[in-house]
């Protein structure tokens, strides 16, 4: 990590308020689950005892470094709250998520949680959804033309790189961005995207959420339930 971005930190710390001992825990992805998960590391230190599920291989390693125990998605039958990050969030806590390709783990993990809280900067917090380009997770199988019927929505569409290389998921995967500049019906076109044979999901998230956390330059935070 290169420099600390204040907000991102402070609304990940403040996250961990919510968790107590004897919960599972779903661990996000991204630089502000980060810090989350690095607090978590340090109440595990002095006693907290929970069990922990990450939603990314990089999350996981994290927590592993920090000896936060944790638990396969196989073991688990629930999961008590899960702390992440989110690329968007509009007025009634919809997301935009999988900035970091991780959407998909981040969507099952999520939709399996008692409680979803995300936890963003204020730069994060938009009225309309749709300025960040929406992840799409499709099978490299036909991928081309999964792309055509992606674009066929009204989105610019681009193959997510990394390095010069087509960008790979922790699941094999690739990731499609749809620029829609605004998404005015988060709930239907998350379904409708689903619908196209070859999208395994897509970063939308709605009606997932149940709390928001804002971090702000100053430290300070603000949540919203
Ligand atoms: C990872 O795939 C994403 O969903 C992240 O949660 C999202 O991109 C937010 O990341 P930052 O906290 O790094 O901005």
């Amino acid at each position: 990590m290169t420099s600390i971005n204040p907000g991102k930190k402070a609304a990940g710390e403040r996250a961990t308020e919510y968790i107590q001992s004897g919960m599972i825990v779903g661990l996000g992805t991204g630089s502000t689950a980060f810090w989350a998960i690095e607090k978590i590391g340090k109440m595990v230190m002095e006693g907290l005892q929970i069990t922990a599920v990450a939603t990314s291989v990089t999350s996981e390693e994290q927590a592993e470094k920090l000896h936060i125990p944790l638990i396969s998605f196989a073991e688990l039958d629930h999961i008590d709250v899960d702390i992440d990050g989110a690329d968007e969030v509009d007025e009634n806590m919809n997301l935009i998520k999988g900035g970091g390709g991780a959407l998909l783990r981040e969507k099952i993990i999520a939709s399996s949680s008692k409680e979803m809280i995300v936890v963003v900067d204020e730069s994060k917090m938009v009225e309309t959804l749709g300025k960040f380009p929406l992840p799409a997770e499709v099978i490299p199988f036909g991928w081309e033309m999964t792309f055509r019927k992606l674009q066929s929505f009204g989105c610019t569409p681009v193959l997510r790189k990394k390095n010069q290389e087509v960008f790979v998921t922790d699941n094999g995967n690739y990731i499609i961005d749809c620029s829609f500049g605004s998404i005015p019906s988060p709930g239907d076109l998350q379904s409708q995207l689903n619908n196209i044979p070859g999208v395994v999901e897509n970063g939308l998230f709605t009606n997932i959420c149940s709390t928001v956390i804002v971090g702000y330059a100053d430290g300070s935070t603000k949540v919203i339930s």
